[in-house]
């Protein structure tokens, strides 16, 4: 039977999505006429032309100037601005009497608002995930420096899913009458693997304060905040949406934030400042966390990007990413060299239940070595595929997968200081290990064809 109609018995629903064929051939012509073989949708999105010509028709229609004044202009921007806030709360079903939108840079930015001004002090608790990117990782350093207690949840092999009853016995560790934040990824970027929304609520009865990352989740799943109440909603736009860079969001409950104290304050954060009253007044949130002069010119592609995506739908999209991801991680685990051994070894399920779009593996020789991921960057780069080598960010949900113990890794870091440990001396001490990993992500305007290039891919590293 021809691949695609295989494909197609297999997973009938991808049938209802082609809606984004021709999305993608109108508007994002770029891709078929490169020939570039896109799979890093969790590294960034893509955006469409569409998006870009009516971000540009806003620009040229209207004289905007800095949003920290009253005079028309000025009040141009805010407009925009204040209009793209109640659209992101509206696209998380957020309501604007509970939550507000913070801008900031990115995710990072983000989680470094809370991190910085959440008030650890000794006594205190941050429970995190093994499973976390490093932006949520850092701000464990917060923690440690104020003397908060710091503890990680394992993840679990096969599926790197969390164990549930270490998750319980965690959250049972709040500390009364303190200060208690729980982190974890709405969705993995390392497996894919999706956690549990209802944590949240188990986390909150117990007394912790909850950090959802949904950087990795919001591109390809709906998220309900009138359903799920994290306190603290960091993301991305550009991974949502391509475009633009720069700017991501920490969504938080407004109740929430009045936890939170400001290390400092800056242009546009304070409602009075003085220097021989020494002494300054912070502006309410979101005013009060947002540094300097906002991006005002590109925040209204933001509004655009979020029109965009609700016209396509996260139904369709979800399914379609599912399809494909069900798709490839079928034929990279069923492929055998002549010796039998497994070209592949996925970290994570192997199906497509509670999970997304991002397959992490390494490839294997015919006598069962771990193939350099740099040597699979070089040669998918040949092939023009766009893919991701390494850790992604998330050290944690990698040091399990690939099997790297915590005695290992104590005897790597022994330098201090200005000794810095390259990527290649890591390599070396933990010896002949995989020391990473390879991903591959679908997204948005994946489609069967994409997935057959990287299963082509595959079959030629066959020994
Ligand atoms: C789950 C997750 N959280 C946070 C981030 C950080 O995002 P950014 O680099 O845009 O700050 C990423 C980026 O890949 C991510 O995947």
């Amino acid at each position: 039977m021809p691949a695609y109609a295989e494909f197609i018995q297999k997973y009938p629903v991808y049938d209802r999505t082609h809606d984004i064929d021709e999305l993608r051939e109108r508007d994002y012509p770029r891709l078929d006429r490169t020939g570039q073989v896109y799979l890093d949708y969790t590294g960034g999105g893509l955006y469409a032309e569409s998006q870009l010509r009516l971000h540009q028709q806003v620009l040229a229609d209207h004289v905007f100037g800095n949003p920290h004044s009253s005079n028309p202009t000025s009040m141009a921007a805010t407009t925009l601005i204040e209009s793209a806030r109640l659209s992101i709360l509206q696209f998380f079903h957020a309501d604007p009497a509970e939550y507000t939108v913070i801008f900031t840079q990115n995710a990072s930015g983000a989680l470094k608002l809370v991190g910085e001004s959440y008030p650890f002090a000794p006594g205190d608790r941050y429970l995190l995930t093994f499973d976390n990117h490093n932006s949520v990782n850092g701000i464990r350093e917060y923690a440690h420096s104020r003397g908060a207690e710091v503890t990680y949840i394992p993840v679990c092999l096969p599926d790197l899913r969390i164990d549930t009853e270490a998750l319980e016995a965690g959250l049972d560790t709040a500390a009364a009458g303190k200060n208690n934040l729980f982190a974890y990824p709405a969705q993995s970027n390392f497996s894919g693997v999706q956690h549990p929304l209802e944590w949240i609520e188990r986390a909150h009865a117990r007394g912790w304060d909850v950090l959802l990352d949904v950087a990795a989740f919001v591109p390809t799943n709906p998220l309900d905040l009138g359903l799920y109440k994290a306190d603290f909603v960091p993301l991305s736009f550009y991974k949502i949406f391509g475009y633009p860079t720069g700017i991501g969001a920490l969504v938080a409950r407004r109740e929430s934030l009045k936890k939170l104290h400001r290390p400092w304050f800056a242009g546009g954060t304070i409602t009075v400042a003085s220097v021989q009253g020494d002494k300054y007044y912070l502006a309410e949130a979101p005013a009060g966390f947002e540094d300097g002069t906002l991006d005002y010119l590109n925040i209204p592609a933001v509004e655009i990007g979020l029109d965009h995506i609700r016209a396509i739908g996260y139904e369709t999209i979800h399914q379609r990413v599912r399809c494909l991801t069900g798709w490839a991680l079928d034929n990279l685990s069923a492929m055998r060299h002549s010796s039998g051994v497994p070209l592949v070894r996925v970290y994570g399920p192997l199906d497509t239940v509670q999970r997304g779009g991002a397959v992490t593996l390494n490839f294997y020789d015919r006598s069962d070595s771990p193939v350099d991921i740099r040597l699979v960057d070089q040669a998918a780069s040949q092939h023009n595929i766009s893919l991701r080598t390494g850790c992604f960010c998330n050290p944690g949900a990698g040091e399990i997968a690939l099997g790297i113990s915590k005695p290992e890794l104590a005897a790597c870091f022994t330098r201090s200081g200005d000794e810095r440990l390259s990527y290649d001396d890591f390599r070396l001490c933990i010896d002949n290990k995989a020391s990473g990993a390879v991903r591959v992500s679908m997204g948005l305007v994946s489609n069967f064809e994409d997935v057959q290039m990287l299963l082509k891919f595959a079959e030629g590293l066959l020994q």
